[in-house]
């Protein structure tokens, strides 16, 4: 079990009606700018609990956040705060509205030109205060330091990481996630759990208990995913997939043991230059890894199998087969599929995509910083 320090300084504030505790949440002196995306907040009531919980609150708007949030996106929202003077940012949304916010949070208190955030890695000591109301159960973001921005003209889908821009608080409201879409709730499910499978599927460390929470998430996506979709207003379920979720990404479960973001860092690619969901590009590439990296991963696939599938019959290569046909089984049986040929994409897409991983220097990923280019290619060719 590696060495670990791990502070979360993100107070989570859940359950059915609790949108109303953001007015405590902010100090009332502060001007705050509400950020939110495409408008499903104006439908579906959550805008309406925002207005009423900062009734005593001074407050402007900023919305028109995009999924995988565009960089100049977030330059006009940085002139609305220079404009408002705004002190405090309060994403409504999702995993794009969250980074979005973080990144424009960051950016607002950065000397220099916030792109070198996105393309140099330039450290942002400082931000502005933020919190979340958390719309979409998926990315974590809400309670982690973590954002993805995109560059569009360049199709740069970039990370950035500041422990400055973690949120001070995050409201997980479940009843808010009704109006989600269905393929939005699949996509969700899918992050969280290859979120988790990414902290877990590596090699064992003799971190026993960082393996039970793993599994404990990964088991209870399995559960109530399917439910999900087809019991749409089920508050326990919706409530146990957005606990999940946060818990996959807020730290807790990657102390301690190796990690493995290779399917994400590939999965970037693909949204990048062919437009595909995060989820989408998550539940493609995870199969063709796990079956790349079967050896290496050996251990850790028999013990998914056992612990997270229930799978104890047959040779330990029979096992690790049905395990990655079981995970793929799972993602469709949620709606999403798991084929780069589903999107139209084919052999010949897949040299561009290399090149992207190049000029990302994503070049040696994986827990073992083996995943040069040409791994990444064969696990391509294992998700046509
Ligand atoms: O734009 P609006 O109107 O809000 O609609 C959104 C959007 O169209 C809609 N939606 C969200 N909540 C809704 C709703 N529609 C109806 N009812 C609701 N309650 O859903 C659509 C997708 O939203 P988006 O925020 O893009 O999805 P998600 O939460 O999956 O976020 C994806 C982004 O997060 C990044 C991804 O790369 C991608 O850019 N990630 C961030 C991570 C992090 N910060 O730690 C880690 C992840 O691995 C991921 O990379
Ligand atoms: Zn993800």
């Amino acid at each position: 079990m590696y060495n670990f320090s791990f502070q979360n300084p993100t107070k989570l504030i859940f359950g059915e009606g609790q949108i109303s505790k953001i007015a405590s949440s902010i100090p009332k002196d502060k001007k705050v700018l509400v950020i939110y995306g495409g408008g499903s907040i104006k439908n579906n009531g959550v805008y309406d609990q925002v207005s009423a919980a900062l009734a005593e609150h001074q407050w402007s708007e900023f919305g028109g956040i995009e999924p995988n949030p565009g960089f100049h996106t977030c330059l006009k929202a940085l002139e609305q705060i220079k404009a408002d003077g705004s002190e405090f940012l309060l994403a409504v949304g999702g995993g794009s509205v969250a980074d979005a916010t973080k990144f424009i949070a960051g950016a607002a208190c950065f000397d220099g030109d916030p792109l070198t955030i996105l393309t140099e890695g330039a450290k942002v000591r400082k931000a502005l205060p933020l919190g979340v109301v958390l719309t979409l159960p998926a990315t974590g973001s809400e309670s982690n330091p973590n954002g993805v921005v995109t560059r569009y003209e360049t199709q740069d889908k970039m990370p950035f990481y500041s422990r400055a821009l973690y949120p001070q608080f995050a409201v997980l409201d479940p009843t808010v996630t009704y109006s989600l879409p269905e393929k939005q709730v699949a996509n969700g499910i899918v992050d969280a759990f290859v979120h988790t499978i990414e902290q877990y599927l590596t090699f064992p460390v003799g971190a026993d208990l960082q393996d039970r929470f793993a599994e404990g998430i990964l088991r209870t996506l399995i559960d109530n995913g399917p439910k999900a979709l087809s019991e749409p207003k089920n508050y326990n379920v919706r409530a146990n997939v957005m606990w999940s979720a946060t818990m996959a990404l807020n730290g807790l479960i990657g102390l301690a043991v190796p990690q493995d973001w290779s399917t994400h860092f590939i999965g970037h690619e693909l949204t990048a230059l062919h437009g595909l969901d995060h989820g989408q590009t998550l539940a493609v590439v995870l199969p063709g890894m796990m079956e790349e990296k079967r050896e290496q991963k050996r251990e850790k696939l028999l013990q998914y199998a056992r612990e997270v599938l229930a799978i104890e019959h047959g040779t330990e290569n029979e096992r690790i087969d049905r395990a990655i046909e079981e995970t793929r089984a799972f993602f469709e049986s949620l709606g999403v599929q798991t084929r780069l040929s589903d999107y139209g994409i084919g052999e010949n897409d897949i040299p561009p995509m290399i090149e992207a991983l190049k000029k990302h220097n994503m070049v040696a990923l994986g827990e073992h910083q083996d995943v040069t280019p040409e791994v990444s290619a064969a696990v391509l060719k294992r998700c046509l």
